[in-house]
């Protein structure tokens, strides 16, 4: 059978056309990265920490602080150097907006890398003193850099803190858990010991009505979450498209580190980003099926006054050990703060404190305030590094 020349001519152009196809698909999967680990400067900090460069001097407590914990990668922080000390100022232009009206998860992130610096002091020949700005997010200033805490420095020959090895592993896993096996019995021995004083405090759940409540209690504020379009829009801003993006903030949130699977993170990655509305109906989705469903182990961690300055770091600098004594002992944590976050958005709107009762129906006790909720458990996979900005990117010196 012989071809029309028209048949002749359609075929060659379909061929064209496939192989142009082909050639993008593998142009834009090269761009994008999509089947490779992220690294790169932005990864850089994580190799870095440590460095002999920075060897006993404060910047060596800046390079372990800037790998912690931090709402939405925003790392809210700067540090001001001099020998003597290290004031940690909020810097109040990377706020999550609605999703944070009141700085108070920024606080709590300025705690975890708070944690991290003392962590990392007697490795360094120092040991610590800090002091807290006193106040109420409640009436602090939302702009500029604001003066949080100092750490003040003085010369010791200590031993390192066990938990000191473990800064670089930490990671937020937002993988299914694993949670047939439950979670280990010393470590929640350990947790429940570290914890708490008289002004924070630490609640784990592993079963039973408070624990099915909680789990509930993170779903709906999820859902009340992604039907609130400022809530996000303002998160949608530190989502980052791809890695050019990232490679010039070295900020925000990645797919890398969503807690997808490896098909659905490749198909994720080489598709155009999705909009706010469908990626946080996604994120619904995990939290619904995944998230809560998997966890082996639900905590709250809650403060006397969830807007005192003081206890929000102290709320951070306790997550930020939690996490750290997890990691050292290849558990899995990730933050489920959905809850307290409608808890300041009702109060920023001026609407009844539902998401307040449902949490106290929760902890039964109206005088501990809950200010950061979390899951725990055996992972099923393991979770990526963050981009980080550099050292010398948030650091003065004096
Ligand atoms: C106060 C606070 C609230 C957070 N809330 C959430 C959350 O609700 N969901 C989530 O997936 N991660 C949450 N995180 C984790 C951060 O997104 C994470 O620490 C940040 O992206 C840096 O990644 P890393 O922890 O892997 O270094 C929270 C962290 C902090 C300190």
């Amino acid at each position: 059978m012989t071809r029309s020349p028209t048949r002749r001519r359609f075929l060659q152009a379909a061929g064209g056309i496939t192989l142009l196809a082909v050639g993008g698909a593998i142009w834009r999967a090269h761009d994008r990265e999509v089947f490779v680990t992220p690294s790169g400067a932005p990864y850089d900090p994580w190799t870095l920490w440590n460095s002999s460069e920075y060897k006993n001097t404060p910047v060596a407590l800046v390079a372990a602080g800037i790998l912690a914990s931090n709402p939405h990668n925003t790392q809210p922080w700067i540090f001001r150097l001099s020998d003597k000390q290290i004031d940690i100022l909020a810097d109040t232009s990377r706020n999550l907006g609605s999703f944070d009206p009141y700085l108070r998860e920024m606080h709590i992130g300025l705690g975890c890398a708070i944690e991290n610096m003392v962590l990392a002091a007697p490795a360094n020949g120092y040991g610590t003193e800090v002091l807290f700005e006193e106040g109420s997010l409640l009436e602090i200033e939302k702009s500029g850099l604001v003066h949080a805490a100092t750490i003040r420095l003085v010369d010791m020959q200590d031993r390192a803190d066990p938990l000191y090895d473990a800064i670089p592993l930490r990671h937020t896993n937002r993988y299914a858990y694993d949670r047939e096996r439950g979670f280990p019995e010393d470590l929640l021995r350990r947790l429940t010991a570290a914890s708490g004083n008289e002004y924070v405090a630490l609640s784990l759940f592993t079963e039973g009505e408070a624990f099915d409540a909680l789990g509930r209690a993170i779903i709906e504020a999820t859902e009340e979450i992604v039907a609130d379009h400022a809530m996000i829009e303002d998160s949608h801003a530190w989502f980052r498209d791809g890695p050019d993006e990232m490679e010039k903030e070295r900020s925000g949130l990645a797919l890398d580190t969503a807690g997808l699977s490896p098909a659905l993170l490749a198909a994720a990655k080489f598709l155009p980003a999705l909009p706010a509305e469908q990626s946080h109906a996604a994120w619904l989705g995990q939290t619904r099926d995944s998230h809560v469903p998997s966890a082996a182990l639900l905590g709250v961690i809650s403060v006397r006054n969830r807007y005192d300055r003081p206890q929000s770091l102290a709320a951070g600098r306790l997550w930020q050990r939690i996490h750290l004594e997890a990691s050292a002992a290849s558990i899995a944590m990730h933050p489920l703060n959905q809850p307290v976050e409608t808890i300041d958005r009702e109060r920023e709107l001026g609407k009844e404190a539902k998401s307040e009762a449902r949490l106290t129906a929760i902890t039964k006790d109206a005088s501990w305030q809950p200010t950061f909720v979390f899951r725990a458990g055996y992972p099923t996979r393991s979770a990526l590094a963050s981009a980080r900005r550099s050292v010398e990117t948030v650091t003065e010196k004096t």
